[in-house]
């Protein structure tokens, strides 16, 4: 989380510092700022809160720098206030570092450079590192330079190799006016290359509006970026040859286009999302004799022949994707299939298993928990050194130009496009798609289901882009208005069973993370084993109950809520007598295949968390204490 920008060039660096910054708040909002360097003096202006408040203190401030870098914060280490807020400086204030990543021994190294005098400001962790870098600057180690005659270079190198931890930074100084240092570890830096101009970024939307000439540095790999080019080195100091690629992202992509949020957008954009996914993924033409997998994922036979377990490793919305992947997995292709918090595996991992498919689910291919984990899990098995462990990792990620990509070799794309709302909507629905097209291929090499079984999954498929316009349709102005019904409810319970129990998790995490509202997702079965205690007529009851081989269960449990007073909303087939008698309000949604329905039951609940949230007056797109993503551990 933090987003951090800088340019060096021929234009005004605060404003480009600035429009970068506002594409990059959805990685952190508690404060921003931004450093320039011009004419001997380091200009830092820093605000608490969110972005508009430093764009505020920058009105009418002259700026002619064209060399600067800006931050954008989520907290970590140190309260959200104006002197915790980055770029941090050394004492003689030369020195400006702005941060994404935690540094895990800055107690230590915050003891020995007070004790060498240096004088600190804030509560962070940052705060060591223009410390340190002063203090190479000033005393730099016995070491030869080894390919590079930067003193600023040479010092900052010799810093981040005491620095343990994940980090990004970017660095300027008023002693080097010509360049602009950045550095990666385990957190993400994109270097732009324009005309005689260069910019960084945590994340290309910052980059895009100027070039889409983009370089992802690695881990331990630290850049010199000067008026005349790009230098990159590793952290030992060798350089290394390195290319830019081309982006092919579109700005108009990052625009409200009319909607009042990034997520009322978003989730109109799901129709879209499954159609381009289909069209990626699916051969149009299949039919049950025609002798070939339906499916188009180009992932080898190594990877998918003769699994026995499938892991897969996520966290939030991404591991509900999970556990509907994990219901797809055994269900439809017969492979026992576990789903794992990835920052709870990552230190208690399960003994190895033979003919493992590990899979990573992250939209944002960023998130430090999901990363560490698939590392560890890589790393253990090549250890391992036998053939029946040897890893076999695949990610699913909506970011191909993510650290994901970098680290597992085979990635199923998700096709959604960028998402800015933090509370993600069609990246879910696309992850689920991506485990629809890998059970029917898995199932289809292994014969766990009759080839007109799957014929009928992806005629169903085929079905939901125009079943997903009518839910949307039908419910949007309904939504809105029962939405007014919950002003002031304070617990919220969703239940739903089988393949839609994960749905009942993804609606109650969208409606804590949005509304604020307490919620609580159960398998409908528990409910009698405990949290019905919780049940009056001040809790509503949210039952997904589609068709299929649970839903009298579901109904049952439900009619268990009412009997207690709780006001019941269901998320029901259209047109259903039973449910119509059942439940309080209606949302209804077409009578699909129930393998299917979670594609559509979760958009009636992404719309009420959103319509509620909207109508509470709350940022939706930017809710408290949140980021979209998550890059500290
Ligand atoms: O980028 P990832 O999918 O790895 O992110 C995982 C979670 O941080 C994320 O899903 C989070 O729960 C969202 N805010 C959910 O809306």
């Amino acid at each position: 989380m933090c987003g951090i920008v800088g340019y060096i060039g021929t234009q005004a660096a605060s404003s480009i510092l600035i429009e970068g910054l506002k594409t990059l708040e959805y990685r952190g909002y508690d404060s921003a700022g931004v450093a320039t360097v011009s004419e001997g003096k380091l200009q830092r202006t820093r605000a608490k809160g969110k972005l508009v408040n430093l764009q505020t203190k920058l009105e009418g401030l002259e700026d002619p720098s064209r060399l600067g870098i800006g931050h954008t914060r989520w907290a970590t280490h140190g309260k959200p206030e104006e002197h915790n807020a980055h770029p941090h400086t050394d004492t003689k204030e030369r020195i400006a570092v702005v941060q994404n990543g935690i540094i895990e021994n800055y107690r230590e190294l915050r003891a020995e450079l007070k004790d060498k005098g240096h004088h600190f400001r804030s509560d962070t962790d940052t705060e060591v590192i223009p410390h340190l870098i002063a203090e190479y600057l000033e005393n730099p180690l016995d070491e030869s330079i080894l390919t590079t005659q930067s003193e600023l270079l040479e010092a900052i190198r010799q810093a981040v190799n005491r620095l343990q931890g994940a980090f990004a930074l970017a660095i300027i100084s008023i002693d080097f006016p010509d360049e602009l240092i950045v550095v990666r570890q385990q957190a993400p830096l994109a270097i732009g290359f324009g005309q005689g101009e260069f910019f960084c970024a945590s994340d290309t939307p910052a980059i895009m509006p100027y070039t889409q000439a983009v370089l992802t540095l690695e881990n331990g790999e630290i850049a010199r970026l000067t008026p005349m080019g790009v230098e990159v080195y590793d952290f030992p100091g060798h350089r290394l040859k390195k290319k830019p690629q081309t982006l092919n992202w579109n700005p108009i992509m990052v625009e409200k286009q009319g909607f009042k949020h990034f997520m009322l957008k978003e989730i109109y954009e799901q129709p879209g999302v499954v159609r381009t996914c289909l069209e990626t993924y699916l051969d149009t033409a299949w039919e049950p004799n025609s002798g070939h997998s339906p499916i188009r994922l180009a992932l080898p036979d190594a990877l998918l022949n003769d699994l026995q377990h499938i892991q897969i490793l996520a966290c939030g919305t991404s591991w509900h994707a999970s556990l509907v992947g994990k219901y797809l997995l055994e269900q439809v292709a017969g492979i026992p299939t576990v789903v794992q918090y990835a920052s709870e595996f990552r230190y208690a991992p399960a003994p190895l298993m033979p003919n493992t498919l590990t899979i990573g689910v992250t939209q944002s291919g960023e998130t430090a928990d999901t990363l560490a984990a698939l590392d560890m899990e890589q790393t253990r098995r090549l250890a391992s050194g036998k053939a029946q462990y040897a890893p076999r990792m695949l990610g699913i990620t909506n970011r191909m130009d993510s650290s994901l990509a970098r680290l597992i070799p085979h990635i199923v794309g998700t096709m959604a496009g960028i998402e800015i709302g933090v509370a993600a909507t069609k990246t879910f629905v696309a992850q689920l798609m991506a485990f629809y097209f890998l059970a029917l291929e898995l199932a289809y090499r292994r014969q766990s289901i009759s080839l007109e079984r799957i014929g009928e999954i992806i005629d169903g498929l085929r079905q939901l882009p125009a079943q997903l316009e009518l839910v949307l349709e039908s419910q949007e102005r309904y939504v809105e208005e029962l939405s007014h019904d919950f002003a002031d409810t304070k617990d919220f319970i969703f239940i739903g069973r089988g393949i839609n129990y994960p749905i009942a998790l993804e609606g109650a995490l969208k409606l804590k993370e949005i509304s604020y509202i307490h919620a609580e997702g159960y398998p409908a079965g528990e409910m009698k084993h405990g949290p019905i205690a919780l049940l009056d007529e001040k809790v509503p009851v949210v039952a997904i109950a589609t068709k299929g081989t649970v839903y009298e269960k579901v109904l049952s449990n439900a009619q268990e809520a009412k009997a207690r007073d709780a006001r019941l909303i269901g998320v029901v087939p259209m047109n259903d007598v039973e449910a119509e008698e059942t439940f309080d309000a209606l949302l209804p949604v077409p009578d699909v295949d129930e393998l299917l329905s979670p594609i559509l039951t979760v958009v009636p609940v992404q719309l009420l968390s959103y319509h509620i949230a909207a109508r509470r007056g709350l940022d939706v797109d930017q809710p408290r204490n949140l980021a979209k993503s998550v890059t500290v551990e």
